[in-house]
């Protein structure tokens, strides 16, 4: 039976897809199923790992009927992912020891708080803030918070990693492997020579011995060994971070492209090419994937916590909508010029001011302000996060971006896509794949397993087309719109500081 078609898992914050590609990186057939995190405490977001895994077998088994592909026809695994969401495990049995924290968790802001002073330097070498987003200080606080844990770290019993590393430890029954996009969110990684570096390791309390080894996004990442639900020896050969694999998927692979994915938080990555650019700006400088032998892949990247979940939250906390899909229109009913401000700093606010104790805030009510109103600000918010990022990045590259590729649940949103042409008063290009993520990864593990003759022919299967969305409001309504979410930011983050 010919081995062709390709299997990617998208273990992601709030679901867990599994998608069946063809050789020609056609979607043949998927599965997708909730795998919501909890929120325990005020400022703690937590998944259950033994969930998650279950959640990709049950994924793999539904998407292969789905699609009527029989395992055996599975040429390679790609893997994406939710990043730096951290888990500890123990190493013989692979179970883990508490639940992970998820990327949103804050319950490490005090730890962030006492490393302040060595802020240039672990930003020099990791291309990272200090920020409890990322995993380090996650992974010291588990250490020290799960009885006897950090003893039987340092007697070699445990390990510890993002969901990637989970997943291939799942899938081969053993393996301890990340990439290197993945490793480039642990604060861990030295960003210039794409390895763990022990000096990291003791300012945060890691021992080092506790991590993965580190691969690139093409590299071997073992074979499936031991599941019930595949067969043994099917190669894992693409691993990226989600926001990674959706640059590759949207067809960013050179110097000056970027893009923006809106999911649970909006994540907008300009691809730097082979340099690795400092930001100046509060943006980050991250791995990109590198597809197939060259040189390590940089990105300039700005992150946002809140953006799908915005729109969550307006749906379960105010319940003011049935279904995330209705925003749209309820938005477009209210009245434009309202001048309400909503600031979604829902879990602390994100690049470029990282400002952990932020809370989410409403300007401007009046007793006309209707839900509608009310939708179009936290629509409008989302948009004015992302102005602040581009700003922010071509500040940071000195140069403006050619054009914006758009995806992720929000973009499928043309209110929303509107919004957000008018908030950056620049086109935006909707993908005619508003999941590049899986596809992203798809493509790497096409490419580790050498499926195309070389990486130009596996990019020229990526889909062109999709939508332009032009701005339709003027100058003087942006500037004096930007100035009112710039002084709503500034008034948010002094507030509970
Ligand atoms: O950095 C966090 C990011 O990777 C999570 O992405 O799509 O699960 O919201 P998503």
């Amino acid at each position: 039976m010919a081995r062709d078609h390709l299997l990617v898992i998208d273990q992601g914050t709030t679901s867990t897809r599994v998608i069946l590609y063809d050789t020609k990186l056609q979607a043949v057939g998927q599965a997708q199923v909730e795998v919501l995190p909890t929120y325990p405490r005020s400022g703690w977001v937590e998944h259950d790992p033994e969930a998650l895994i279950a959640s990709v077998g049950s994924q793999v088994t539904t998407a292969l009927l789905n699609a009527r592909v029989r395992a055996e026809q599975i040429a390679a695994i790609g893997i994406t992912n939710q990043r730096e969401t951290t888990i500890v495990w123990d190493r013989e049995t692979g179970r883990a020891i508490a639940p992970a924290l998820v990327w949103q968790d804050r319950r490490t802001a005090d730890a962030c708080n006492r490393l302040r002073d060595k802020k240039e330097w672990i930003s020099k070498a990791t291309g990272l803030v200090i920020d409890p987003y990322f995993s380090a200080t996650k992974i010291a606080w588990l250490l020290d918070n799960v009885p006897g844990a950090r003893r039987r770290a340092e007697a070699g019993e445990l390990a510890a990693g993002t969901v990637d590393t989970l997943v291939i430890r799942h899938l081969t029954s053993g393996e301890h492997l990340t990439d290197s996009t993945n490793a480039s969110r642990t604060l861990l990684m030295d960003l210039a020579t794409d390895e763990w570096s022990e000096e990291l390791c003791n300012v945060f309390g890691v021992p080092i011995g506790l991590l993965a080894e580190i691969r690139p996004s093409t590299g071997d990442f073992g074979a499936t060994r031991g599941l019930d639900y595949l067969p043994d020896g099917i190669p894992i050969r693409g691993v990226a971070g989600d926001q990674q694999a959706s640059l590759v998927g949207q067809g960013c692979l050179h110097d000056g492209q970027a893009k923006c994915t809106y999911g649970t938080g909006a994540f907008l990555l300009a691809h730097t090419g082979g340099r690795i650019v400092r930001s100046q700006r509060g943006l980050i400088t991250t791995r990109a994937a590198s597809v197939g032998e060259e040189p390590p892949q940089y990105a300039l990247e700005g992150s946002v916590f809140i953006a799908g979940a915005a729109v969550q939250w307006f749906r379960d906390g105010l319940k003011a909508i049935g279904s995330a899909a209705e925003i749209g229109d309820l938005a477009l009913r209210g009245d434009p010029d309202c001048e309400v401000v909503f600031v979604p700093a829902l879990t602390g606010l994100g690049a470029p001011h990282w400002e952990p104790s932020a809370r989410g805030t409403i300007f401007g009510l009046t007793r006309a302000t209707s839900m509608a109103d009310i939708a179009h600000a936290v629509l409008e918010g989302v948009a004015f996060q992302i102005g602040d990022l581009i700003t922010a990045i071509e500040d940071d590259l000195g140069d403006s971006l050619k054009r914006l590729r758009v995806d992720g649940g929000m973009s499928r949103s043309d209110p929303f896509l509107q919004f957000q042409a008018d908030v950056l008063g620049q086109p935006i290009d909707r993908s005619p794949q508003v999941e590049s993520t899986a596809l992203g990864a798809a493509l790497l593990a096409g490419v580790g397993i050498g499926l195309w003759p070389d990486r130009e022919a596996a990019v020229a299967l990526l889909q062109s087309g999709g939508r332009t969305f032009e701005p339709a409001r003027g100058y003087e309504w942006r500037a004096r719109a930007l100035e009112r979410w710039r002084r709503a930011v500034e008034t948010t983050m002094g507030h509970y500081r």
